[in-house]
């Protein structure tokens, strides 16, 4: 039995695979409308969420499968002061899989050590977020063609950004990857990535101007300031509308230059540039149910 708990545990192989499927069910929906018939999906969500888990369940229900699950730690026996242990040990036997969002960091990991099934890592703290790096990947793949030879920015919050993290993680394995980190200095992205990067001869620069790197990137990443993880909220104050991407900036960067965004967006970037074509992040979302059908398919086994 198989677990998604970081990107890293599918091999480069094995993605290909997985986001070929993907592609394909874009193209043949109706083939795969049955693929699930009588399987369950959990969802236990014990932060907020409304893409991730509303894409896992469209993505059971498109299969042909049903859902059940729980949407806020308040209403789960959590709040009683049961482990996620002894839940995902009883959720095993309501369904067949479980996609989990916890925000303590390595949750899931501990469930999957007890779960009698797949369990899919949905976000554990700022640590990990890999079915969003499947979307992020699949996107890049499917409007660029290949994951390689990219420069990519990642602006915002890198030092709390889970997204962030995972991609990171996931885009090293590709050919001639460069990272541009734009953040402001406490925002920096965690030294234990940075020295991954040096370890591994990844060429990457830090800078704190969005305009300075603009026209250098082919795909720009930007992320919401996490404020659910400050400790303090003068600093979330102070640093949420440090970068707002406007027609101004986009006019510096390249024609075809993509730009991403996990959602939710807040106020980091302009909702006068979502009539340009450049910006991805609503096809992006999109393309995170087709992933998700995809992992489902393959971690129950189910896939041809
Ligand atoms: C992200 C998350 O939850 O980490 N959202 C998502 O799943 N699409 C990004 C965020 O909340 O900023």
């Amino acid at each position: 039995m198989r677990h998604l708990m970081s990107p890293l545990d599918f091999s480069v192989d094995e993605l290909n695979k997985l986001f070929d499927l993907a592609n394909d069910i874009e193209r043949n929906p109706a083939k795969y409308a049955h693929a699930c018939d009588g399987k369950i999906l959990a969802t236990c969500f014990y932060e907020p969420s409304t893409r991730t888990r509303l894409s896992f369940e469209s993505a059971m229900l498109r299969l042909g499968g049903k859902v059940l699950g729980f949407s806020d730690a308040a209403s789960s026996s959590a709040s009683k002061g049961e482990s996620v242990s002894d839940t995902i040990r009883v959720i095993s036997g309501y369904s067949d899989i479980c996609a989990m969002r916890h925000p303590k960091e390595g949750a899931p990991m501990v469930a999957a050590e007890k779960s009698f099934i797949p369990v899919i890592n949905a976000g554990d703290g700022g640590h990990h977020h890999p079915t969003q790096t499947l979307t992020d990947l699949l996107t890049i793949r499917s409007l660029k063609g290949s994951l390689d030879n990219i420069t990519i920015g990642l602006c915002g919050d890198l030092k709390f950004g889970r997204t962030v993290h995972s991609l990171i993680h996931a885009l090293v394995r590709y050919q001639n990857i460069k990272f541009v980190f734009i953040s402001p200095v406490e925002l920096k992205v965690p030294d234990y990535i940075t020295e991954m990067l040096r370890t591994k001869n990844i060429p990457f620069e830090e800078v704190i101007r969005l305009e300075d790197v603009m026209p250098n990137l082919d795909m720009l990443y930007m992320t919401r300031v996490q404020k659910e993880r400050f400790f303090n909220e003068e600093d979330y104050i102070r640093l949420k509308d440090f970068y707002i991407l406007d027609k101004a900036k986009m006019d510096l960067a390249k024609e075809d230059m993509l730009v991403l965004h996990p959602l939710p967006r807040v106020n980091e970037i302009s909702v006068e540039l979502d009539d340009d074509p450049r910006a991805v992040y609503f096809k992006q979302a999109r393309y995170g149910v087709y992933v998700r059908m995809a992992l489902i398919l393959t971690l129950l086994e189910l896939a041809q």
